[in-house]
C-alpha cells in the first residue's frame, strides 16, 4: 500500500500581526461590528466564549463503524468520548473551526500537533455527527492532520512549526477567527504612521482602492476554492498576503462547463463570475457590490439591505415579474433571485445562489467526474499547475483518468523538475500508481533531498527500502515521518511490523501502542499486538 495524499508545504508563519485589538483605539466602531461576524468569530479555543452547541442530542452511533459518540459540556471546555465493543476513549477538544452560522469542526493537540476531532456540530438541527470526509469510515480515525492550509483560511497569524505537516506553537494560532489584517495586510507600520500624525503615507491596504484584480483576490484567497487549489512552484497555499495578486501564488482549477451549465460548484466566486451581472457589468460588481465586509445585516433588516444594493444597479421597473407577486414577497430580490438551498453540511457549499438567476434553475446536479480541470480566474497557471490539479482530484476521487492525465502531462516534465520538491513528490506516486517503482524512487529521493519535510515521500521511499530487504533503511524513513506527523497510520503499521520482524519486541509494541492513540480499534494494529511475545 502506498500513502496517498495531498500535502501542502508547512509554509512559515509569515509577519506575526499587529492583532485586531491594536485597531480598536481608533476603529473602535468597526471593531465592535465586524467582532459579531461569523467570519470574526470562525475560529479559536473551545470554551473561551458564548459557544453555540447544544448538547441534547449530542450522543450518537455512526451506522458505518458501529462507533457510540458522545459530546460531553465541561465547566472549561467540550470532551469527545467514543465507544466501540471494548474500546473507549475521550479527547478534550481544544479548539474549533467553523462560527457555528452552519456548523464547526474541532481540533486537539496531541503532543503539539494538531488533528481534526472526528465529529462535529450541525447547527440548524442542533445536533451532533461525524465531520464531513468520516463517514465512510469504518473505524475510529483520531489522525486527520490539521495542517496550515486549513487554519489560514479559518485563523490569523497561524505558527506552524517549520518541516512538519502538523505541529504548532504552544498556541496555533495568534488570533481565532478572520482578523483584520487578513483583508488589509501588516497593521503595525499603519499604527505608528497614524500615531505620529502622518495622515500623508496611510502604510494600510484598503482593498476597494485596488484594482480590481488585487482587489478581488483579498476574498478570493480564502473563497476561491474550485475543485483544487495549487501553489505555484516556489509559492504555498499560505503566502498570499492583501495587495499582491493571488496568481501569483494559488491557481485554482475547477470542472469546465460547470458554471455555463449551472451545475454544482465549488465557491462563491465561480458563482457569481457566472451571473448576468457581473457578465454585464465586469469589474465594478464584486463581493463587496453585496457585503459590507464588516458587519452582516440582522435577519429583519436582510432584505431591505440586500434590495437596496440591488437598486444601485437596476431600476425597480426592470424586474418583469408581475407586481403583485412581488408585493406577496416583500420585494425580496434576493430571495427570489438568490435562493437558498436546503443543503445543510458544514463541509464547504454554496448557500446562496450567487449566480442571481432570472428564475430559480432546477437544483443542480454534481458536477462530473469527467477527465480535466481548468484554471479559473487566478491566472492560467501552466502544465505543471494543472498537473498537480489532476493528480490531486485523483487522489481524492480516485478517479483513473485524471490521474493518467496528470502522469502524461508531468513526466515530460521531469528533467525540469530541479528545485518543485512538491511536483517532484507527485510525481513519484505518479509512478508508483504505475508500478515504475525505480523511477518512484528516483523521484522521491530528489524530492526528499530538496525538502526533507516531504512526508508521502519519506514513508514510500520507507516502503521500497523494506522491498528491497533493507530493513533498518526503512525504520529510520518511517521515523522520520512520523516525527513530522505522528498519526501518520501506514508507517507506524509498517514500522511495527518491521520492529517484530528484526524481533525487537518492546520497540514493536511501543510502536503499536503509539499507533493504537490514533487508531483505536485498527485491526492491523490490534493483529499485530495479539501476535507479540507476551512482555516480560
Ligand atoms: C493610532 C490610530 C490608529 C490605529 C491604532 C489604527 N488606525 Fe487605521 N486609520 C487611522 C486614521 C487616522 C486613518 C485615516 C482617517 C480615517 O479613515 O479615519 C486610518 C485609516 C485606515 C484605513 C483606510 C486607509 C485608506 O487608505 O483609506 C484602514 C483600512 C485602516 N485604517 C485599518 C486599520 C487597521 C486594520 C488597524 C489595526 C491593525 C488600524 N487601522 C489601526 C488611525 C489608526
Ligand atoms: C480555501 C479556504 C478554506 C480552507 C482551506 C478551509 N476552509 Fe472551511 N470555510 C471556508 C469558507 C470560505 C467558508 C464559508 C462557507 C463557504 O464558502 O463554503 C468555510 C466554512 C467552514 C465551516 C462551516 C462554518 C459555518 O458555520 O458557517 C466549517 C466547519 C469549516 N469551514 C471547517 C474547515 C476545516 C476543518 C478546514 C480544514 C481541515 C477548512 N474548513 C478548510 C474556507 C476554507
Ligand atoms: C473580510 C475582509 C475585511 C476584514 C476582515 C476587515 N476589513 Fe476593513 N475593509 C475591508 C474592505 C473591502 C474595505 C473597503 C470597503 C469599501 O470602501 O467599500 C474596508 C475598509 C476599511 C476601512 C476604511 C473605510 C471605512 O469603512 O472607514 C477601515 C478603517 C477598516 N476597513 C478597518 C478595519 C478594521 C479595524 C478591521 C478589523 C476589526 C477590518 N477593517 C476588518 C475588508 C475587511
Ligand atoms: C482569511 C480568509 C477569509 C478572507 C480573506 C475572507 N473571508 Fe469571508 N469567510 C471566511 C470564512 C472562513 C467564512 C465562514 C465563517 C463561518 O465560520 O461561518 C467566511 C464567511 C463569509 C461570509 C458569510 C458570513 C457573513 O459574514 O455574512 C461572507 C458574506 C463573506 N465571508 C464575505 C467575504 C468578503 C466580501 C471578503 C473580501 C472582502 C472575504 N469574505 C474575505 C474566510 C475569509
Ligand atoms: C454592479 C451593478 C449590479 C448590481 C449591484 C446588481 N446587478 Fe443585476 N445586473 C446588472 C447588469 C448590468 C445586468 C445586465 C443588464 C440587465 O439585465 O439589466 C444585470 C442582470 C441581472 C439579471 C438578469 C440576469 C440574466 O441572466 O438574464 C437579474 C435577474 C439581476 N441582474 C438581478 C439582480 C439582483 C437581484 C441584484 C441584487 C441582489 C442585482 N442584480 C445586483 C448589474 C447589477
Ligand atoms: C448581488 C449581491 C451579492 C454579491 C455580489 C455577493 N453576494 Fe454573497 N450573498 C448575497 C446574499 C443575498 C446572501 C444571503 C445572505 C443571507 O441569507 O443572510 C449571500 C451569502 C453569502 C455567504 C453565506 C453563505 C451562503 O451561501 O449563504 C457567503 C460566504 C457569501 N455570500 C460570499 C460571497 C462572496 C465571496 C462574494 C464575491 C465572490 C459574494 N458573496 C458576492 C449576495 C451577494
Ligand atoms: C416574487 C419574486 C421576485 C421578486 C421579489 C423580484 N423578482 Fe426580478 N424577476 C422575477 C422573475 C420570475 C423574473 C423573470 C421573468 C421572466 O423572465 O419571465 C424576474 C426578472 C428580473 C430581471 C431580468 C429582466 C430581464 O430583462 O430579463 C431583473 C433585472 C430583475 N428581475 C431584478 C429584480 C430586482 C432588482 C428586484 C428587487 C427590486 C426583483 N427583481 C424582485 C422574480 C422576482
Amino acid at each position: 500500500m502506498l500513502l496517498a495524499g495531498v500535502l501542502g508545504v508547512v509554509a512559515a508563519a509569515g509577519l506575526e500581526p499587529a492583532g485586531s485589538r491594536a485597531c480598536v483605539p481608533c476603529h473602535a466602531a468597526i471593531y465592535r461590528s465586524y467582532a459579531a461576524t461569523p467570519m470574526a468569530r470562525t475560529s479559536g479555543r473551545v470554551g473561551a466564549a458564548s459557544s453555540p452547541e447544544r448538547f441534547e442530542r449530542s450522543e450518537f452511533t455512526h451506522a458505518r463503524s458501529g462507533v457510540r459518540y458522545r459530546a460531553v459540556a465541561q465547566p472549561d471546555g467540550i470532551d469527545l468520548e467514543f465507544t466501540r465493543d471494548s474500546i473507549r476513549g475521550r479527547r478534550r477538544l481544544d479548539f474549533y473551526i467553523g462560527s457555528g452560522a452552519v456548523g464547526r469542526s474541532y481540533a486537539f493537540l496531541s503532543e503539539g500537533f494538531l488533528f481534526q476531532a472526528p465529529v462535529s456540530y450541525y447547527s440548524a438541527p442542533a445536533r451532533w455527527d461525524v465531520s464531513p470526509g468520516f463517514g465512510e469510515r469504518d473505524r475510529i480515525h483520531l489522525g486527520r492532520p490539521i495542517e496550515p492550509e486549513c487554519l489560514a483560511c479559518h485563523a490569523t497569524g497561524v505558527r506552524a512549526v517549520a518541516a512538519t505537516q502538523n505541529r504548532y506553537e504552544s498556541t496555533p494560532f495568534a488570533e481565532g477567527g478572520v482578523g483584520c489584517e487578513r483583508c488589509h495586510g501588516p497593521g503595525a507600520r499603519h499604527i505608528e504612521a497614524m500615531a505620529r500624525g502622518d495622515q500623508a503615507s496611510r502604510e494600510i491596504v484598503q482593498p476597494a482602492r485596488l484594482d480590481p484584480e488585487r482587489r478581488d483576490s483579498v476574498c478570493a484567497q480564502c473563497h476561491l476554492t474550485g475543485a483544487a487549489r495549487i501553489a505555484r512552484r516556489g509559492r504555498s497555499l499560505t503566502s498570499f498576503r492583501p495587495g499582491e495578486r493571488l496568481r501569483d501564488d494559488v491557481v485554482a482549477f475547477v470542472r469546465p462547463g460547470a458554471n455555463e451549465l449551472g451545475l454544482r460548484v465549488n465557491s462563491h466566486f465561480e458563482k457569481l463570475a457566472a451571473s448576468g451581472c457581473k457578465k454585464a457589468s465586469g469589474d465594478r460588481f464584486w463581493c463587496g457590490s453585496c457585503h459590507d465586509p464588516h458587519s452582516v445585516p440582522p435577519a429583519a433588516e436582510r432584505a431591505a439591505y440586500f434590495r437596496g444594493k440591488c437598486l444601485a444597479c437596476h431600476e425597480g421597473a426592470a424586474c418583469r415579474a408581475a407586481p403583485a407577486a412581488r408585493a406577496a414577497a416583500a420585494d425580496d430580490c434576493a430571495g427570489c433571485h438568490m435562493p437558498r438551498t436546503d443543503v445543510v453540511d458544514v463541509g464547504h457549499a454554496v448557500y446562496t445562489d450567487h449566480s442571481i438567476p432570472p428564475r430559480p434553475r432546477a437544483s443542480s446536479a454534481p458536477a462530473g467526474r469527467d477527465a480535466t480541470l481548468v484554471p479559473f480566474w487566478s491566472g492560467a497557471g501552466d502544465a505543471r499547475d494543472l498537473a498537480l490539479a489532476c493528480a490531486e482530484v485523483a487522489a481524492i476521487e480516485e478517479n483513473e483518468r485524471l490521474r493518467v492525465r496528470a502522469f502524461d502531462l508531468l513526466a515530460p516534465l521531469a528533467p525540469e523538475l530541479a528545485g518543485d520538491p512538491a511536483a517532484l513528490e507527485q510525481l513519484g506516486f505518479l509512478y508508483d500508481r504505475r508500478g515504475d517503482d525505480r523511477s518512484a524512487i528516483a523521484c522521491y529521493e530528489r524530492a526528499v533531498a530538496e525538502d526533507p519535510a516531504r512526508v508521502v515521500a519519506t514513508v514510500n521511499l520507507g516502503g521500497a527500502l523494506a522491498r528491497a530487504g533493507q530493513l533498518h533503511a526503512a525504520i529510520d524513513r518511517w521515523r522520520d515521518a512520523l516525527a513530522r506527523n505522528p498519526g501518520l497510520e501506514l508507517p507506524r503499521v509498517y514500522l511495527a511490523e518491521a520492529y517484530a520482524k528484526l524481533g525487537l519486541a518492546p520497540q514493536a509494541r511501543d510502536a503499536v501502542r503509539k499507533g493504537l492513540e490514533f487508531y483505536p480499534d485498527s485491526p492491523a494494529l490490534r493483529g499485530l499486538l495479539a501476535r507479540l511475545p507476551a512482555k516480560n
